[in-house]
């Protein structure tokens, strides 16, 4: 195990560089370059003992102290702090029964708790985003999601028709969750209707923003998705009569809200085109949901949906989080777009499908090789 403080270079361009004095612990007898992994991602130690991985690039802030062992799997990666002397830091410590122990173990913790499909840079855990232990503080960029609405949908495992106050209830607790996994400067684009006539008129954006705010979430703007699907309407009330007419926008809603500070300090490289971003920049959307028939699940989102709002907001190779991953459209997304990508459903069914969707979406031994090109190309460029 070895400690160092990461440096600009490593940061920005993904890899470590080992130390030489600490190569015979770490690298052994192994030729290089070699193929290995780092904390489950693919990696690649070049022959310069650098340690390449998608994992790394734009991960840390420069300064990070991390520790770094080799177990028998690979390597594994654990932040410290942030601190400008390593000195101290570069020895083993030893717990009070003289065990050994590596400085910053509790971070590890949140690292190996086991996914239920791990391939590269996605992963899912069939869990409850109200009691997970996958997810680290402060370690995810951006959040996208679309939590259930409490609309009476048909879920294998969740009751979407609680009362209105239960279900905010819930809401608080889970969004508070988040705001604790997000880094300082993460953003969150949450998915969900304006408002609601089943089971009693409520105005569900607007409360479920307020709770946002309350919890510590800042507000950045409101994005309009017009879904061009007036079939969902449920109800007219009064048929051609003032007497009581129900009126229903259909439309859904995309809040964006931040943890501390909406402009980023990091570098890092955007991946939209001029045409994307003046269109995207427009907070009215236009375009279809998905059918749920054909992904067979309840109320899946389209990929669009996730891909704009992972493009606009996110840098690439950056950590998204989907705490209600449903048939995994946000990892397709995190796929098509270099993103790590992680999300979280309770059900096993749906941990199924997205699994099955993600194999149709080419997780194959191509795309670990496309990942190891990626390290690479940076490594020529270096
Ligand atoms: C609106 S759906 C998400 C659909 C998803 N965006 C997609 O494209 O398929 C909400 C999902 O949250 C899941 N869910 C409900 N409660 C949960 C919890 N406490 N933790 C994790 N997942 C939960 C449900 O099983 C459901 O699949």
């Amino acid at each position: 195990m070895f400690s160092k403080i990461l440096k600009k270079m490593e940061c920005k361009l993904g890899f470590i560089q080992i130390p030489s004095k600490f190569r015979p612990e770490l690298i052994g007898g192994s030729k290089l370059p070699c193929l290995t992994t780092l904390n489950g991602f693919s990696a690649k130690i070049d022959k310069y003992g650098r340690l390449w991985s998608i994992y790394l690039k734009n991960r840390f802030p420069e300064g990070t102290v991390v520790n770094m062992i080799k177990k028998e799997k690979g390597y594994y990666v654990f932040p410290l702090n942030t601190c400008e002397d390593s000195t101290m830091l570069e020895q083993e410590q030893k717990d009070k029964t003289g065990k050994r122990n590596f400085i910053g173990e509790e971070n590890m913790k949140a690292s190996v708790i086991k996914p239920y499909f791990k391939y590269d840079s996605i992963t899912i855990f069939n869990d409850n985003i109200l009691k997970t232990k996958a997810i680290e503080n402060n370690s995810i960029d951006l959040i996208v999601t679309s939590p259930p609405y409490d609309v009476d949908i048909k879920y294998e495992n969740y009751d979407d028709s609680i009362p209105y106050d239960k279900y905010l209830e819930f809401t608080r607790n889970w969004l508070k969750r988040c705001y604790d996994f997000a880094k300082d400067d993460g953003r969150f684009c949450l998915n969900i209707p304006l408002d609601k006539n089943k089971g009693g008129q409520q105005s569900v954006c607007a409360d479920i923003t307020t709770i946002a705010k309350e919890v510590g979430w800042r507000y950045h703007a409101t994005i309009i998705w017009n879904e061009q699907n007036i079939s969902r309407r449920t109800a007219w009330g009064s048929w051609m009569s003032a007497s009581a007419p129900f009126v229903i926008a259909p439309v859904e809603v995309i809040v964006v809200l931040y943890k501390k500070e909406w402009k980023k300090k990091r570098e890092g490289k955007s991946d939209m085109t001029r045409a994307e971003f003046i269109e995207w920049t427009n907070a009215v959307w236009n375009f279809s949901g998905e059918n749920r028939t054909k992904i067979g699940h309840p109320s899946p989102f389209p990929v669009e949906l996730p891909r704009r709002c992972i493009k606009l907001f996110s840098f690439v190779g950056d950590t998204v989080l989907d705490p209600f991953l449903g048939s995994g459209t946000t990892l397709i997304a995190c796929l098509q777009t270099n993103r790590i990508g992680i999300g979280i459903e309770i059900d096993k069914k749906y941990c199924d499908l997205a699994v099955k969707r993600l194999k149709s979406y080419g997780i194959t031994q191509q795309k670990l090789d496309e990942v190891l090109q990626v390290a690479s190309s940076d490594l020529n460029n270096f």
